[in-house]
């Protein structure tokens, strides 16, 4: 059995950033299930299925092979057998993971994966639903969160570092929007588990998030 650390939250919150030094400092596995969600809704992209076609996603999505290995200590997301870590960076394949999630054949395969890459390894997971369904018994559970605009400003600054145009009220209003579809689906959505601590990154520092989440293993 390995030690797992979950991590859930709201986009932009800095889960990923925080997981991956978290996971630098103790040696664990960073295993980044968003991605997993973004392969499986580039595939639907490229399929020409439309966020609102749930009929089509629940057929398609069986056709997608979803498969994750490491280079250099990063994570890379197969999608049948293609490295598509380049390609799901994007709002369009944000917004169609959002969309696709809560379809139960997307979500049964995924978590089957996430499931196994964690039983029998040290791993900080983040997504939405870790704590509160994929790794029910981990050790270390946190929410993690921030203030929208505060979020927007991280996710803004990012793309612009990348040289990719883009309006702060636009992207703010994509994370709201966002944030309702994650936490209003039916089947498991965002939010705290209650056994979860909270920690709000509005006003901390990646170092700060990141030993909060450490400290917590010594409880
Ligand atoms: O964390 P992210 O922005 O890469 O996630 C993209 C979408 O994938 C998110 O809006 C909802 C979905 N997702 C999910 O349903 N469950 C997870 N464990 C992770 C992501």
């Amino acid at each position: 059995m390995g030690i797992n650390i979950a991590i859930d939250g709201p986009a932009g919150a800095g889960k990923s950033t925080i997981a991956k030094r978290i996971a630098r400092k103790l040696g664990y596995i960073y295993v980044d299930t968003g991605a997993m969600y973004r392969a499986m809704a580039l595939y639907l992209i490229r399929e020409k299925i439309l966020p609102s076609e749930t009929e089509k996603i629940n057929e398609k999505c069986r056709e997608a092979d979803i498969s994750i290995g490491y280079e250099n200590g990063e994570q890379i997301v197969y999608l049948n057998g293609e490295n598509v870590n380049g390609l799901i960076r994007t709002e369009e394949v944000g917004n169609m993971a959002s969309a696709s999630s809560p379809n139960p054949n997307v979500r049964r395969k995924l978590v089957e994966l996430q499931q196994k890459l964690a039983a029998d390894q040290n791993v900080v997971m983040d997504g939405r639903d870790i704590g509160t369904c994929v790794l029910p018994d981990a050790q270390v559970k946190v929410y993690l969160t921030a203030d929208s605009r505060v979020r927007a400003e991280r996710r803004y600054k990012e793309l612009e570092e990348r040289g990719v145009q883009c309006s702060l009220d636009e992207i703010e209003k994509d994370i709201i929007e966002r944030d309702h579809q994650d936490m209003t689906r039916d089947i498991s959505p965002l939010m705290q588990a209650e056994d979860a601590v909270l920690v709000d990154s509005s006003h901390m520092t990646i170092e700060e998030a990141a030993d909060a989440v450490i400290a917590l293993l010594d409880r």
